[in-house]
């Protein structure tokens, strides 16, 4: 009985040293949204888990290995033991119970991660290679930068445009993949202002780990400010804008612009030439062809190039800007 009450003050102390030991490092980066707290809480009753086994295992462990140890002069074997129901069933009664209560508050934190407020900002996201872009519906824009207002409510409506992504700012703690022909959601409530990053958490491709965007928590009223300012901009030359395009939809990976040989066809003279089809056809590289090879790049194949290797931007460019890169095309002669 003795041993047991030394071992018990053991394993509460060191519980409380490994606990407040874990929590010191810092683990989790800053909490910043209202779906963070259930997080956070989950979390805080797995270190308390981890603490409490580790100090239970360790604690008997090296009492025993020191109190228990052989001394000098004894030559004897142990107590030889043969079962123990009682323990038995307290071994599997316990850790039994454990897991339906770790079920039951895992399931209540992510009714609460997942509660719609009905009166959510949609933005839409779509993630490409490499890229984040977010489409306000609302209010008739998009933008490469996520702006948001902070405590309220936004529903992220999102889509991939060719491989699987996912969207992951840790500060917010939830995670969401974005897969190419569905959409996907995730609710997020902003608590605290200030510039975070998002990434891809999904490997996809050479350029994954630099797949990143700027995320932006600020008051009402400096997004009504940046709202206006984003839909006033003034109207840019739709040559540079398509340059811009472009660089950040990542058409430059495979499409050269001085004639060099890449992936796919060269920018470099193209437009209102006669270009070879796969078919044995032709057809001249005009305004609907140059549109179409971008919103259904599979229509008509270039002689030479491989179907299906481009994707459709037609979800992911806009009108304007589908004619700001052809306009670029059409400039590179
Ligand atoms: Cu997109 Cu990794």
């Amino acid at each position: 009985m003795k041993h047991f009450v030394i071992v018990a003050i053991l394993v509460v102390l060191c519980t409380f040293l490994v606990y407040y030991g874990l929590v010191s490092l810092g683990l989790l980066p800053q909490q910043a949204s209202l779906q963070a707290v259930s997080i956070d809480k989950l979390f805080n009753v797995h270190l308390w888990l981890i603490s409490f086994l580790f100090s239970l295992i360790v604690g008997i462990l090296i009492y025993s290995l020191v109190v228990f140890r052989r001394r000098k002069g004894e030559t004897g074997d142990g107590v030889y033991i043969e079962g123990n129901t009682r323990l038995e069933v307290l071994w599997t009664l316990i850790p039994l119970g454990a897991v339906i209560f770790l079920a039951y508050i895992g399931a209540m934190s992510l009714a609460e991660v997942q509660r719609i407020d009905p009166s959510a900002m949609v933005v839409k996201v779509i993630g490409g290679q490499w890229f984040w872009k977010f489409q306000y519906p609302d209010y008739g824009f998009s933008s490469d930068k996520l702006y948001l207002p902070v405590n309220r409510q936004v529903d992220l409506q999102m889509t991939s445009q060719d491989v699987i992504h996912s969207f992951w700012v840790p500060e917010f703690r939830v995670k969401q993949d974005l897969v190419p022909g569905r959409t996907t959601d995730l609710r997020i409530t902003p608590t605290r202002i200030g510039q975070y990053k998002v990434s891809c958490a999904e490997l996809c491709g050479a350029s994954h780990a630099y797949m990143e965007g700027a995320v932006n928590i600020v008051s009402q009223e400096d997004f009504d400010k940046w709202v206006t300012e984003q839909k006033s901009a003034a109207p840019v030359d739709p040559v540079l804008r398509g340059q811009q395009l472009a660089q950040q939809y990542g058409c430059a990976n495979c499409h050269s612009t001085d004639g060099s040989a890449k992936n796919g066809p060269t920018w470099k003279g193209i437009a209102d030439s006669t270009v070879p089809l796969s078919d044995g056809s032709s057809v001249i590289a005009d305004n609907t062809y140059l549109t179409t090879s971008i919103v259904n790049p599979n229509f008509q194949i270039v002689s030479g190039f491989p179907a299906n290797v481009m994707p459709s931007f037609a979800n992911t460019l806009d009108q304007t800007e589908v004619e700001a890169l052809v306009a670029y095309i059409q400039s590179l002669k």
